[in-house]
């Protein structure tokens, strides 16, 4: 078993280039099975969730040639098969995107259903109604879902809850289907815009991604034959920033759209921090405990759920009491748990959080409940008095690219052990 043992307390200084998105990689990979060509993805991050996505379309018939960690070229042409390998995608959660793919390709989908998740209960029924809304049979059954249609028809889609996978996985079932499909109240968050942008570049004609109505006429064929770079991370970024003012530090962040980091920003602002904008890449620091805030976690533009527990992790310090309010997640206050481990005093129920700031962490064991958990845990254990050990690395490794790499470069002293 693998841990990270981080020596505290570090102010963070230097420089990180952020990668690509990991939510918008593990959404435009599946889409590439609606290509009957072949498509090149630039600015893929280099972490687990991805290489699995990669071999589960190779399974179903899609051709796959790495350039580097980076880059990689998927030949769609061949896709040979409509059933996912249904151990592996029940396991991985963003598996639910191969439905909407598949049914678009093959006009019929069998997937492993994602088991409960550690997040709280995890519904895909607004996807369900979408792809009914297209004229498809939808079955769950003995762990797997599967959907069919003779064929896919244009329609309009109120969405009740602005889900980003739901958004998605209507564009993917519909780029293909016959007519104009309209989705109202549709999610906004800039994965839906870059999934939008990635399948328009291969030749479909969606237009309003980013906005609450999505239209999407569909097309005849993706034919694909181009490349494209996948969006920066705004979460990693953000996960950097927090980390920079939870230390004290001072860095800068390369490779990012700072208008997605907008409600992050104003935050760091309202505690203490500073920050200095410029488009594609921003400097933060912060010289003074930071002060006391409320925090309700919102669908994009507002702040976002997957920052929620790294804030977690400055609030437990701050100066005051705070209070967050989770309204996406219903069970993403298990890092608490940890936190408390390590001297924190965070008081949580259902999805609320009272954070009595204490002055300083100090190191302990402590176990990742899940990818945002993780880091969360990273950024206490580089401010914390002590030696930290964080375990369940597996979660971590799913969405952070070279994550102890980077906060090295920035002098955490982190490293990575086999026990
Ligand atoms: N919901 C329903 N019915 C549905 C779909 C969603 O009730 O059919 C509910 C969910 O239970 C949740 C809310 O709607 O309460 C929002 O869910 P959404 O569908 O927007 O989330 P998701 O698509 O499953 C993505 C990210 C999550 C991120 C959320 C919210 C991916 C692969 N995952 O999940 O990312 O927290 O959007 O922004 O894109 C992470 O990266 O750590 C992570 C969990």
């Amino acid at each position: 078993m693998e841990k990270l043992v981080i020596t505290g307390k570090t102010p963070l200084k230097g420089t990180v280039e952020i990668s690509g998105m990991k939510n918008a990689a593990v959404a435009i990979i599946p889409a590439t099975l609606l290509i009957n060509g072949i498509c090149t993805i630039e600015n893929l991050p280099n972490i687990s969730d991805v290489k699995l996505y990669c071999n589960i379309l190779k399974e179903l018939g899609a051709v796959i040639t790495w350039k580097n960690e980076h880059e990689v070229t998927i030949d769609s042409r061949n896709i040979n098969c409509y059933q996912a390998p249904l151990d592996v995608t029940r396991k991985f959660r963003a598996s639910y995107y191969l439905i909407g793919a598949l049914l678009g390709r093959c006009k019929k989908a069998i997937v492993g259903l994602p088991g409960g998740c550690n997040l709280g209960p995890r519904p895909i029924d607004q996807h369900i109604k979408g792809f009914e809304a297209l004229g498809a049979t939808v079955e769950a059954t003995q762990g797997n879902i599967s959907a069919q249609a003779k064929k896919l028809k244009g329609n309009s889609i109120y969405m009740d809850i602005a889900s980003v996978g739901a958004t998605i996985n209507i564009i993917l079932a519909s780029v293909l289907a016959e007519g104009t499909t309209i989705i109202d109240n549709a999610a906004k968050e800039p994965h839906i815009v870059d999934i939008a942008n990635f399948l328009n570049t291969m030749g479909a004609d969606i237009r309003g991604a980013g906005t609450d109505v999505i239209k999407i006429n569909g097309v005849k064929e993706l034919t694909g034959n181009a490349t494209y770079s996948v969006v920066p991370d705004q979460i990693e970024a953000g996960t950097f920033m927090l980390a920079a003012v939870a230390s004290r530090g001072d860095i800068i962040i390369k490779n990012c759209i700072t208008k997605h980091l907008e409600p992050v920003i104003a935050k760091v602002i309202e505690i203490g921090g500073h920050v200095d904008a410029n488009g594609d890449h921003l400097r933060v620091w912060c010289k003074k405990r930071p002060e006391k805030a409320n925090i309700k976690t919102l669908p994009y533009p507002g702040f976002p759920t997957d920052l929620q527990s790294q804030m977690g992790v400055v609030l437990s310090i701050a100066d005051g009491t705070s209070i967050i309010n989770e309204t996406i997640w219903e069970s993403r206050f298990q890092y608490t748990v940890e936190l408390n481990k390590m001297g924190a005093k965070i008081i949580s129920q259902g999805k609320s959080a009272v954070f009595e700031g204490v002055p300083e962490l100090t190191g302990a064991p402590v176990y990742a409940t899940d990818l945002r958990a993780g880091a969360a845990l990273i950024i206490a254990g580089i401010i914390a008095n002590g030696t930290t050990e964080i375990y369940n690395l597996n979660h971590i490794d799913r969405g952070y690219e070279n994550i102890e790499e980077k906060f090295k470069n920035l002098g955490a002293k982190i490293t990575r052990v086999e026990e």
